[in-house]
């Protein structure tokens, strides 16, 4: 069945893109509120057996997708990759890796996404490429960030900077040089400076728009301009500024004619082309600047993922992110980070208040990004064995960071088989034994569990009809707001609240009390009315 991409504000007109038909002259875009799903393409679903999740296998999960009922799905790095950094270390943008299937695949997988109602975005890696892409390979120089060394033989890094996976961010090479590289030595920071490298990015955008995908998510997009001279930082531990400092590798005020470029360029396409930054500026105002009308879309709210499990730091959050007045995004996991059932305390109180926060995400106004595994209340996974670890963080550490593995163990499908599901063989990293419970297959039917939630409050949010955010004031301990007719309460404090019993309860995250008129909510429950 083909469902309605767009619910509000339709315009009449419709616009044939390939095998789809979208609405287009329509007032709202439909990214603004889209609940879009993140792919983490190697650990998601094998479609060969070699153990690693690939674009046939995302393909066949679909209609698992569309069912779920998100609007959209955003596929990481599938590109020809050496996989220094499981796939953020590009050598051919245009084409897929073997490893994730074919450019065939890629086309097949817009094409299925879209009959299925589903938007398609993908991950673009403009910072820095591969170490094995052609240019670097050719040691064509000024495309890179390429300087002499200090001290008395260059044998000194050129600044102090560090690379955010640990290490200097500079690489020596045969001749004394160094090259610049903000994350491993094999992803070399690309020379921004450099028109060649301008031109290059706006036709890859092309190629895949022409593919037909409806946006892109861009990496390390404060990244790609450097403070001129380039100079030191100053001091060390320079990973734990992000996102709340200046740096001069950072968040440079250039990178804004990048994107005024690159809107040109989504604005040439019909259909509501989008892009999101992955950008991690030192305050709320310079996140705003990426989102300007000539520029980018949205930009990922990682205040909201970094926010303790209390009411303040929520409140605090929310009211940030909306007053500077840019587009809402939501994110409480991605391939990053630790999962939020983890963060939140684990085990069944963790994932307790995950049931409450996917409440609270999904009535906030704005767009919503869902991290795969998250709809199935997957932990993260702490203890997988040493000699698995593959993020380049462990390495750069000198084995002293475990780093982002944990979050990235494939996803279990079904309670039996080699992994569970995930692949005809072995999955390129071990699931707990005590996943088969938390498969998809498990949660499918059940009626109480994080998947039929997710698939509930998601249908639920479709059919409301939301109306201007307003906090309502329930105690500190609780986060409350309407936005008209809809109401969203969650309560954080440790004892069961009362209230009167309101309108018709649309959904709730776990179960509360109703006695005489009044509910009663416990802790860590979230309900939504209207
Ligand atoms: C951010 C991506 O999300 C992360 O996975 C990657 O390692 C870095 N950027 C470098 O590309």
């Amino acid at each position: 069945m083909v469902r309605s991409v767009f619910r509000k504000g339709n315009g009449p007109g419709l616009l044939k893109v390939g095998a789809r038909s979208f609405n287009v002259g329509m007032t709202h875009e439909w990214w603004r509120d889209a609940v879009i799903y993140q792919v983490y393409v190697r650990s998601f679903a094998d479609g060969d057996g070699d153990g690693i999740g690939d674009l046939p296998g995302a393909r066949s999960r679909l209609p698992y997708l569309a069912d779920l009922g998100v609007d959209a799905v955003w596929l990481t790095p599938f590109y020809t990759s050496p996989m220094a950094d499981g796939g953020y270390d590009v050598a051919d943008y245009r084409d897929v890796d073997p490893l994730f299937g074919t450019l065939d695949d890629a086309k097949g997988f817009i094409v299925d996404a879209h009959a299925l109602g589903l938007r398609v975005i993908v991950d673009i890696v403009p910072n820095h490429s591969s170490d094995q892409h052609e240019w670097f390979r050719a040691g064509l120089r000024d495309r890179y960030i390429f300087r002499p060394g200090k001290g008395s033989d260059g044998e000194l890094p050129p600044n102090d900077w560090e690379s955010l996976f640990g290490g200097p961010a500079w690489t020596r090479v045969q001749d004394g040089n160094w090259y610049l590289h903000l994350f491993a030595r094999e992803q070399p920071d690309l020379n921004w400076e450099n028109p060649d490298v301008h031109a290059e990015f706006l036709d890859i955008l092309r190629f895949w728009l022409d593919l037909g995908v409806d946006g892109f998510r861009i990496d390390v997009a404060h990244g790609m301009v450097k403070a001129p001279g380039m100079p030191d930082v100053g001091h060390s531990g320079q990973l734990d500024l992000l996102g709340s400092a200046e740096l001069p590798y950072f968040d440079q005020d250039g990178v804004h004619e990048i994107y005024r470029e690159w809107r040109k360029v989504l604005n040439e396409y019909p259909g509501d082309r989008m892009a999101v930054a992955e950008a991690w500026p030192p305050s709320p105002e310079r996140t705003a600047l990426y989102v300007r009308p000539d520029e980018l879309h949205q930009a990922f709210n990682f205040h909201f993922l970094k926010a303790d499990w209390a009411a303040e730091p929520f409140r605090a959050v929310i009211d940030e992110t909306l007053a500077a007045g840019a587009p809402a995004t939501w994110v409480l996991s991605n391939h990053d980070v630790h999962r939020h059932v983890t963060r939140y305390g684990g085990g069944d109180l963790g994932r307790r208040r995950a049931r409450a926060a996917a409440l609270l995400m999904l009535a906030l106004p704005g767009s919503a990004y869902v991290y795969q595994g998250e709809e199935l209340g997957l932990p993260e996974v702490l203890d997988l064995p040493d000699e698995v670890l593959q993020d380049p963080r462990w390495e750069r550490s000198g084995h002293t960071v475990r780093g982002r593995d944990g979050c990235r163990v494939p996803v279990p499908w079904t309670s039996t088989g080699p992994s569970l599901g995930f692949s005809k063989g072995t999955g390129w990293l071990p699931q707990p034994e005590d996943w088969a419970k938390l498969s998809a297959a498990e949660q499918q039917d059940a009626p109480e569990s994080m998947l039929s939630l997710y698939r509930n409050v998601l249908r639920a949010r479709r059919g409301l009809e939301f109306g201007p955010f307003e906090w309502l004031d329930f105690g500190e301990d609780v986060l409350a707001f309407r936005r008209g007719e809809f109401v969203c309460i969650v309560n954080f404090g440790s004892t069961v609240m009362r209230l009167t019993e309101p309108g018709r309860v649309v959904v709730a995250s776990s179960h509360y009390g109703l006695e005489g008129g009044q509910i009663q909510l416990p802790p860590d429950t979230a309900l939504w009315w209207e």
